[in-house]
């Protein structure tokens, strides 16, 4: 089985900004506790014209005009999301549509919640070797606002909406690396279709513990498996959850705290969007170039869990 790489990357955020006052005014929170707990100073909701669907399109949009590639080009196309606007059509077929994508290419929806990039990625690449097509479109997108119950201020001013997206492309580089897991339980749930009004539940200290031990797991086994450490790499993306939760990973790993890229202070949590944002970010800032390596690390609900040491390749 071949390998994959990125060769572009695309992104989209609402434009209406939320800050930590503006949920001071309707919430019992405050700047001071949201920032110094979570890192996270503002995010972006959907206004009434934007949602999953158009954040979807817009981000894979773009990863596909960086790419450089026709429509018809793309041989697979994975979405990532728990927060979809339809339980189907599914927001892969949705952006299928949108792009003009071709008709016989397999086309679905992952829900890994906040790894669902990564695992994302990875099923691209086994649809991509059964198919014998080279490249896949890959988005990952939220609009958790609409999933909120903005009475719990333990979880209301956590997440956010936005939607980032990867042109990946079969390889044979070798330093590709992968890993997935899952435990299943509910520390994380959202009620689904039929329940009435779906809103996050979540028990944070035991996902604030899952989290910071499942990271360093995840880094020691893409090691093991591509030869590659945290400072072989150009730079780590994490799931962009909580400052805390990679600041404590760096400790424990005596890592150099610049490696991890951090943007939760803008968008919050995004979920299955927060590794290709960032992804992206890197890229258009130059701080990712063509060649460069790069570890990804996501943890969520589920629980779920994923990594890749993979080649930013550009076109
Ligand atoms: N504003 C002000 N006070 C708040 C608050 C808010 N938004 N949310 C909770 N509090 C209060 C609680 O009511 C509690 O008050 P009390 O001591 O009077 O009862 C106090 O703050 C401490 O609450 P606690 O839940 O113990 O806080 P914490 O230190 O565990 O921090 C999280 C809460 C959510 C920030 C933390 O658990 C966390 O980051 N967990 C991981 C969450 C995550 O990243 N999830 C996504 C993974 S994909």
């Amino acid at each position: 089985m071949k390998n994959i790489e990125i060769i572009s990357t695309g992104r989209a955020v609402p434009s209406k900004v939320v800050t930590n006052d503006d949920l001071a005014k309707i919430v019992d929170t405050n700047d001071e506790w949201i920032s110094t707990r979570t890192g996270i100073r503002e995010r972006r909701f959907c206004s009434e014209e934007e949602s999953a669907t158009t954040l979807a399109v817009e981000a894979a949009r773009k990863a596909l005009e960086a790419s450089q590639l026709a429509p018809s080009d793309i041989g697979a196309c994975i979405c990532a999301t728990i927060s979809g606007d339809y339980a189907t059509p599914s927001m892969a077929c949705l952006v299928q549509r949108e792009l003009g994508l071709r008709e016989p290419i397999p086309t679905l929806d992952v829900n890994a919640a906040c790894s669902g990039f990564l695992y994302g990625i990875e099923v691209a690449r086994g649809l991509l070797n059964g198919c014998g097509e080279k490249y896949a479109l890959v988005v990952g997108c939220e609009q958790l606002s609409k999933l909120l119950d903005m009475t719990d201020r333990s979880t209301c001013v956590l997440f956010g909406d936005g939607a980032g997206a990867a042109v990946v492309r079969l390889s044979e580089d070798a330093t590709y690396a992968s890993t997935l897991g899952a435990r299943g339980g509910f520390e994380i749930n959202v009620e689904g279709a039929g329940h009435g009004t779906s809103h996050i539940h979540m028990q944070g200290q035991e996902v604030f513990k899952f989290a910071t031990s499942i990271i360093p797991v995840c880094i020691r086994q893409l090691q093991e498996k591509s030869g590659l450490s945290v400072e072989d790499v150009s730079r780590v993306v994490c799931h962009q959850a909580n400052e805390r939760i990679i600041d404590s990973v760096v400790r424990r790993m005596k890592a150099d705290p610049g490696k991890f890229y951090k943007n939760m202070d803008r968008f919050g949590n995004t979920s299955a969007a927060s590794v290709p944002i960032a992804l992206d970010e890197l890229v258009e800032n130059g701080d990712v170039k063509a060649g460069d390596m790069l570890m990804m690390v996501g943890f969520g609900a589920g629980l779920t869990w994923a990594g890749a040491v993979i080649r930013y390749a550009g076109v």
